[in-house]
């Protein structure tokens, strides 16, 4: 019998996830089915699923923080960002967590997108689940240093104090101006309703890159926003889509997926 991986999130209708996950057995040759459950309750789901032989998951929005807690083991990344993505069902029957969102950022802007960020000044919109999980990744590739802005200043703050070790630096929107970015990440759920979050445009470097860690068969509100700038690359969040994915894959199976062909034809 194949073994059974799957995506747990709600919505999940449209998750591309199943499509990846395909692909990147197809292409490596790995016997193994990929589904997608929409959830009202991450704990029953996941235990079912488990108890069923399942042999790993995925886990998107909203249920990330759910997967932290459920996990028995978690990776130092995982533990850090106080977020899981994949969940892997070891031989001894634990479960253990992980979160490969960051690493697939990290591969997108450096490898695909040729942006190293050792030294470089980077800035982070939005303080959600969807900034945690990357934090720790971004500063393991030694910038110079990340700055966290939101809307709401105070949760920015908070955010800078769970990090400590990390010496963020919090501020709200206003308080930019002035201030230049190698790069700046859009985390905020801004992009969904067509927003862009309300930023200096003068705040990115010439030649930077600005990159929504969402994307979209049109280009987001951001991605659009990105290219009035003096940015040389505005980019959305396909390409980490299919790193994560390629990442967690990897950690199932042992081996890792070429992504190249993946996320062209996603794109296309
Ligand atoms: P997720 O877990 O997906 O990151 P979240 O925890 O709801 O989602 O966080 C959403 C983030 O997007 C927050 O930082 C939010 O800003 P506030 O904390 O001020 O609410 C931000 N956000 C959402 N819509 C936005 C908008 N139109 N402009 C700016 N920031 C926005």
């Amino acid at each position: 019998m194949s073994d059974r991986y799957a995506v747990i999130g709600n919505p999940i209708e449209h998750s591309k996830s199943p499509q990846i996950h395909q692909g990147f057995a197809k292409q490596t040759k790995q016997d193994l089915i990929y589904e997608k459950i929409q959830s009202d309750d991450f704990v029953k789901t996941a235990q079912a699923f488990f108890a069923e032989g399942g042999k790993g998951l995925n886990i998107t929005v909203p249920f990330k923080e759910a997967a932290f807690q459920f996990a028995d083991k978690l990776s130092p990344i995982a533990k850090q960002a106080g977020a899981v993505n994949t969940l892997k069902k070891e031989v001894d029957g634990s479960i253990f967590g992980d979160n490969t969102d960051g690493i697939g950022l990290i591969r997108d802007l450096v490898q695909n997108n040729s942006c190293p960020l050792a030294q470089k000044n980077i800035l982070i919109l939005g303080v959600g689940g969807a900034a945690r999980g990357v934090i720790p990744a971004l500063f393991n590739e030694n910038p110079a240093q990340i700055t966290i802005a939101n809307r709401t200043v105070e949760k920015a703050t908070q955010l800078a104090q769970h990090f400590a070790d990390l010496n963020l630096v919090a501020c709200g929107y206003n308080e930019l101006a002035g201030q230049y970015f190698d790069c700046i990440i859009n985390a905020t759920s801004a992009s969904l309703t067509g927003d862009v979050p309300a930023i200096p445009k003068n705040i990115i470097k010439i030649g930077g890159l600005t990159y929504d860690m969402m994307y979209s068969i049109k280009p987001t509100a951001f991605v659009l926003w990105g290219r009035n700038t003096f940015a040389s690359q505005s980019i959305d969040g396909l390409g980490m889509l299919v790193e994560q994915a390629a990442e967690a894959f990897y950690l199932w199976r042992g081996i890792r997926p070429e992504t190249k062909d993946a996320i062209r034809l996603l794109r296309h």
